[in-house]
């Protein structure tokens, strides 16, 4: 049998034969209850996306063509917490967006490769971009006006009152989650990709123009959608600042009254691991890694700390791993799908209450290519499996209330949680972060000579009787296909996205709990969830 179809009892001997490393610590005690420092129960859709402006319509498609594939990929995880994933429309090219009635197109993107290989800098959206909206049912987006532009500059404003009716007859009967107004306006002035804003912009400006902007998107609602303006259906994703620590600091903004209207409803702030090109970054130092996630998110946690007093959510409405849209071989690798089920159960834990994973067309770190470019082929990429592990790891978000734990483990290169529903231990998630390729030096001609290392994990659990065993599965952290989810594809080369239980990968392995423990060999390289 080929490497990555051994099944797990294989392996066990196998990893007998060579000497498993026994995980040398002693059983892990796992509570039958929540500890205190579980998470809240979590809300509805957590495993939810944000998409890249410019590349809406590449992901969603418009009312002729609608993406099949990409609809098919949010219902695998509808199926799995309860809702399908909310859509946040948005980033960088949301700023850069404006309106041209007469466009026959939905967008019209220019390059400027000295700003970005990546996306278009120069954008103009027409009347259809707002089709996109309409493609996949049961789906509930934000939508992201442009304040980079609409702050300082009459055609940016105008752009604002114009799309404000196209938005909200688009999403109108229940497909608006929230309204958010500029991205990332802490970089406004700093930016990479060309300032927006003089070097004096700051906190109380920001407020001043936010306030501005989105009482005027409050008046044109009132005028074209007026049933969008009760308390219950209008609101604000906000400030959607790039971190916490940048040119404009998020909790001067609460202090200069950013939420005198009474609008905010969720919190977001924006995360990334490290960047693309950032010397030093590693999949195994960097994201293959606990300490660095934990070290990442903390500065979130402080901030979410701070604003508790709000009472309002706090969500990361935009992340990844490695920003400038990720490296390949790194991000694009069954390494990053580990870091992804580490990150967002390491968030899930510590409070955040809700994750948009960013995507965008030809994007390393994209959980899929919606379309074919001459860039990226079409296809479900490694980070999916890992937002497809993470929801099974939550449960139905909507039938019971739902608690993630973390356990903490000796090694930095190791994770686990606990899922608690209705206060009753159901799931453990063990995610091995060692790093195992299967190719030599990144060439698949050359497969890795060294067997691959295992780790046993020792759980002292309440109850007794079997434990089902379900593994994220890959060949290495290497690999950038043929990774599967407890044996299930959801390859577009199969069913367009849906999934496939594939024959060749053996899964129903079974684990006794005996004198109340249970042992899992866990390969290095992957993740595997216990359900009880
Ligand atoms: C949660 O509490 C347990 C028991 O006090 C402790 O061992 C663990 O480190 C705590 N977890 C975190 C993430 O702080
Ligand atoms: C708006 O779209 C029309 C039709 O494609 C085009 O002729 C015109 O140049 C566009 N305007 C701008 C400012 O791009
Ligand atoms: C719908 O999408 C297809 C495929 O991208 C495109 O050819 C067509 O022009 C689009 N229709 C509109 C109205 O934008
Ligand atoms: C698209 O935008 C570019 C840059 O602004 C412009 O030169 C071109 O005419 C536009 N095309 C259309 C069809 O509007
Ligand atoms: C809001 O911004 C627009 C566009 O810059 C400007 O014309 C208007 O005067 C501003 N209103 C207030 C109250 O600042
Ligand atoms: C408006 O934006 C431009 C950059 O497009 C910037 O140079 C200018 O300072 C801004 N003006 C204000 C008042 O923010
Ligand atoms: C893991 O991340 C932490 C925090 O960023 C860092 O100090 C440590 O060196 C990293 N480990 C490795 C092996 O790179
Ligand atoms: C790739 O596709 C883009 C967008 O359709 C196009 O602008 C570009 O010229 C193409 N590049 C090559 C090398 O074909
Ligand atoms: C892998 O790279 C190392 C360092 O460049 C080199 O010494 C080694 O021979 C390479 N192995 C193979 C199989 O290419
Ligand atoms: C895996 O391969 C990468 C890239 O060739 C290399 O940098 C890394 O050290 C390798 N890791 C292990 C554990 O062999
Ligand atoms: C397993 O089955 C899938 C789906 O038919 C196929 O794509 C894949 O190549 C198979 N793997 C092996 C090793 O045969
Ligand atoms: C689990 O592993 C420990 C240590 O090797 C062993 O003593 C115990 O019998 C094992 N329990 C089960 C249920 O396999």
């Amino acid at each position: 049998m080929m490497r990555g179809l051994r099944n797990i009892l294989a392996v066990v001997s196998l990893g007998q034969l060579l000497g498993i490393i026994q995980g040398g610590q002693a059983a892990i005690k796992v509570s039958s209850s929540p500890p205190v420092n579980a998470s809240a129960p979590i809300p509805e859709a957590f495993v939810s996306y944000s998409i890249e402006f410019s590349s809406f319509p590449d992901f969603a498609g418009n009312k002729s063509l609608p993406n099949i594939f990409s609809n098919n990929l949010l219902n695998n995880l509808g199926r799995l917490t309860g809702t399908k994933p909310h859509i946040r429309v948005g980033g960088n090219t949301q700023d850069y967006a404006l309106y041209n009635a007469s466009l026959k197109t939905a967008i019209n993107g220019t390059f400027n490769l000295q700003r970005s290989a990546d996306y278009p800098t120069t954008i103009f959206i027409g009347p259809s971009y707002f089709e996109s909206y309409s493609t996949w049912p049961n789906t509930r987006f934000s939508h992201g006006f442009n304040l980079g532009l609409g702050g300082n500059n009459s055609v940016g404003w105008e752009t604002l009152l114009d799309t404000v009716p196209l938005a909200c007859k688009a999403l109108s009967n229940g497909k608006l989650l929230m309204w958010e107004y500029g991205n990332e306006p802490d970089l406004y002035s700093t930016s990479s990709q060309g300032p927006v804003r003089p070097p004096s912009w700051n906190e109380s400006q920001y407020v001043s123009q936010w306030l501005n902007g989105t009482r005027a998107i409050k008046a044109q609602l009132t005028k074209y959608c007026p049933d969008m303006v009760s308390n219950e259906s209008y609101g604000y994703l906000a400030p959607s600042f790039a971190g916490t620590n940048n040119h404009l600091k998020p909790l001067l903004t609460w202090q200069d009254g950013l939420d005198q209207d009474q609008d905010i409803k969720l919190i977001s702030s924006h995360n990334y691991i490290g960047g693309a090109t950032q010397p030093g970054v590693t999949l195994q130092g960097t994201l293959m890694n606990h300490t660095s996630t934990v070290h990442s998110i903390s500065s979130q946690v402080n901030e979410s700390n701070y604003l508790a007093y709000t009472g309002i959510p706090f969500i990361l409405g935009e992340t990844n791993s490695l920003y400038n849209e990720g490296a390949p071989g790194l991000s694009n690798s069954f390494g990053a799908a580990l870091w992804g089920v580490d990150f967002n159960l390491w968030c899930a834990s510590v409070g955040i209450r809700r994750v948009h994973m960013h995507q965008g067309t030809d994007y390393r770190y994209a959980s899929w290519q919606p379309i074919e470019t001459n860039k990226t082929i079409i296809g479900t990429k490694p980070p999916y499996y890992g937002n497809i592990a993470v929801a099974a790891m939550l449960g139905d978000l909507t039938s019971g209330s739902v608690q993630i734990a973390n356990l903490p483990l000796e090694s930095e290169f190791e994770a686990a949680y606990a899922a608690y529903v209705d206060e009753q231990l159901v799931r453990i998630a063990i995610i091995n972060m060692r790093e195992y390729n299967y190719t030599v030096n990144g060439t698949s001609s050359v497969l890795n000579p060294i067997p691959r290392p295992s780790h046993v994990y020792s759980f002292e659990v309440p109850g007794k009787g079997d434990v089902d065993v379900k593994t994220l599965y890959a060949n290495g952290s290497d690999a950038i296909s043929g990774i599967t989810w407890d044996g299930w594809s959801y390859n577009w080369e199969l069913e367009e996205g849906q999934a496939v239980k594939l024959h060749n990968v053996t899964t129903g392995e079974k684990l006794k709990i005996a004198g109340g423990v249970v042992n899992v060999t866990v390969e290095d390289s992957t993740a595997v969830i216990l359900n009880f």
